[in-house]
C-alpha cells in the first residue's frame, strides 16, 4: 500500500492523525505528512479510513 498527501488540498484538519497516528503527523507548518514508507497490514485499515474521512479528499491510498 502507498499512501500520499496532495500538500495543495490539504487544511490542517487533522482527522488522519486522529484516525492513524502511527502513519500521519500534522508538521510544524499544520499540515500532514506520512511518517512511514511502507504500511504494514495491521494499518491498512485505519489508513483507509483516513483517506475517506479526510473533508479534502487530500489523501490517496493505491
Ligand atoms: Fe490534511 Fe485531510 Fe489530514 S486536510 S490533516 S490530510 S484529514
Amino acid at each position: 500500500m502507498i499512501v500520499t498527501i496532495d500538500e495543495d488540498r490539504c487544511r490542517g484538519h487533522g482527522v488522519c492523525c486522529s484516525l492513524c497516528p502511527e502513519v500521519f503527523a500534522l508538521t510544524d507548518d499544520g499540515y500532514a505528512a506520512v511518517q512511514v514508507p511502507q504500511i504494514r497490514a495491521g494499518l491498512q485499515e485505519a489508513v483507509r479510513s483516513a483517506a475517506l474521512r479526510c473533508p479534502e479528499r487530500a489523501i490517496t491510498v493505491s
